[in-house]
């Protein structure tokens, strides 16, 4: 994709990790104490789970072997029964194992489209297949409703790069600075903000201040990328994520060699040279929506692995290249987790008031931003 604007980035940092708190006991949290645990259902595989399962099947079977099927079926079938004894719904990130994706989420897709879908549930109940600040975003946005994360401990590299406190900083040295920042951050970092964005949205974002700088966190080469975009100058920091930062233009370009004519697609979290192979660069929906459309003959998502599986289901015409990068965090994310999440009511995403009032405003404000 060429460069429409001589980039400007000024790019700070180092990144200070840190960490997510410790797993709960079953059933020892607010929610649990006020619901109820429930009992665990019967994990059996038997015929009435094939019979009432097999047209679930149907959608994956070409992307789950028929052997794996007797494993994830029960729980397939518990997960289901006790959404609706619960009112629960499942949002699940595109990057989610298809099993999740296709058998168990209510809503599937980005960071943007889950954020949104979080502000229009009906449910009592949110449980998040996804990471950590994904869950954190849809309790922002619901601060009256139980939100779920299956593991506490699916965090990501991205959020942890950076803290409050260096938000602070940041504006002490830039006064009047705008601050946009990547929803894949803590909720205390979105309190010090005075946007979100995501990266289906994040150009559009830094333009909507009407200045020509604008500080953009805590991705590096989002940053960078979006400074390709917009002649805006980007003020940025040196977080990466750790599944597209391994990506490199050398083995795209061998891919590129090896299969003619395939049409590679990448998120703007991967390097700058990366993008500069591709052929299209854009949000896991964007390219969902690149492929469902176009329907290229062969394609190749630069992106988390489990990916190419959802949209492979969907577009069983297309053949896909698939380099295999996956995202520790998401992958803590089992239909066993999600089990366990339904029937003890565990683990709670609880923020506190005084940051989630000012962090509610900064998604609030992205979320209200027209299309
Ligand atoms: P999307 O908003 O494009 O789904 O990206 C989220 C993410 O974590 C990508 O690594
Ligand atoms: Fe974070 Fe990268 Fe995993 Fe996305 S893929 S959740 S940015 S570590």
């Amino acid at each position: 994709m060429p460069a429409l604007v001589t980039p400007q980035v000024e790019t700070l940092g180092p990144p200070v990790p840190h960490g997510l708190g410790p797993v709960s006991r079953p059933g020892s949290g607010a929610a649990a104490r006020k619901l109820g645990v429930l009992p665990m259902p019967s994990l059996e595989w038997n015929e009435t789970v094939a019979r009432e399962t097999a047209h679930l099947y149907e959608r994956i079977k070409t992307v789950v072997p028929p052997v794996e099927w007797p494993f994830f079926a029960p729980y397939v079938k518990a997960i289901n029964e006790l959404k609706k004894q619960r009112n629960a719904v499942i949002l699940a990130h595109n990057y989610q194992t298809p099993e999740i994706y296709n058998c168990v989420a209510d809503f599937v897709g980005d960071s943007l489209q889950l954020a949104r879908e979080a502000t229009k549930t009906k449910a009592d109940i949110i449980v998040q297949a996804g990471v950590h600040f994904m869950a954190e975003t849809s309790k922002l946005l619901n601060p009256d409703k139980v939100v779920l994360i299956p593991d506490l401990r699916a965090g990501c590299s991205l959020a942890a790069s950076i803290t409050g406190a260096d938000v602070r900083l940041l504006r002490e040295r830039f006064p009047g600075v705008p601050i946009v920042t990547y929803v894949n951050t803590s909720a205390e970092v979105k309190a010090e903000s005075d946007i979100c964005c995501t990266s289906s949205n994040a150009v559009q974002v830094v333009e909507s201040f009407g200045v020509d700088r604008v500080i953009l966190i805590p991705d590096e080469f989002l940053a960078r990328w979006v400074a390709t975009q917009t002649p805006v100058k980007i003020i940025a920091w040196k977080g990466h994520c750790e599944v597209h930062e391994r990506f490199t233009a050398d083995e795209l370009r061998k891919y590129r060699a090896s299969n003619p004519g395939v049409q590679i697609l990448a998120h703007p979290e991967c390097p700058p040279d990366v993008l500069a192979e591709a052929d299209f660069t854009g949000s896991t929906s964007a390219m969902i929506n690149f492929v469902k459309s176009k329907r290229p003959r062969k394609v190749l998502m630069v992106t988390e692995c489990s990916m190419a599986d959802n949209v492979q289901v969907e577009t069983p015409d297309v053949e896909f290249v698939r380099p295999c990068n996956l995202c520790p965090h998401m992958k803590r994310i089992t239909l066993a987790k999600i089990l366990d999440s339904l029937v003890y009511l565990r683990e709670e995403v609880e923020i506190d008031p005084a940051i989630a009032e000012r962090a509610r405003r900064a998604v609030e404000r992205m979320v209200q931003l027209k299309n």
